[in-house]
């Protein structure tokens, strides 16, 4: 497990800086690559959470109440973010900042979303997860 929460906390990090780059991105700049990898970052990052992060999850949560308040928690603001994440990449794949009136201000508030989910899953989901594990052995 600690393998598994180091690799997602590297990709965390991967997908901050693909942020940053594209908070940099000035006009004329071609968006379509930075857009392209950072979504498929995220799809990826997403679906090894879900098998490696909340399968586990979901089993402790029949064994633990707070587990299951965990999972809750998490799986609510997940969604949202999903969601969020979708509707950006769908609205921007293949765009360039100058066709893009709005880019900086979704950028920003799906940045502000992502962030904080990030935050959530580094400073209390796997903290849990990997204190949970030792208590198993
Ligand atoms: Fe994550």
């Amino acid at each position: 497990m600690s393998e598994t929460i180091e690799t997602l906390r590297k990709e965390h990090e991967q997908i901050c800086r693909d942020l940053d780059e594209l908070r940099g991105l000035t006009e004329g700049c071609p968006l379509e690559s930075v857009i392209e990898d950072l979504e498929r970052l995220i799809v990826s990052h997403v679906s090894r959470e879900d098998v490696e992060v909340y399968g586990p999850l979901r089993k402790l949560a029949t064994l633990s109440s707070e587990a299951d308040a965990f999972l809750t928690k998490s799986r609510q603001d997940l969604e949202y973010v999903k969601i969020s994440a979708l509707i950006f990449f769908e609205k921007y794949r293949g765009k360039s900042p100058a066709m893009c009136g709005d880019f900086k201000k979704d950028l920003e508030r799906l940045s502000g979303k992502i962030r904080a989910r990030i935050d959530l899953e580094n400073r209390e989901l796997f903290p849990f997860l990997l204190n949970f594990w030792k208590t198993l052995k």
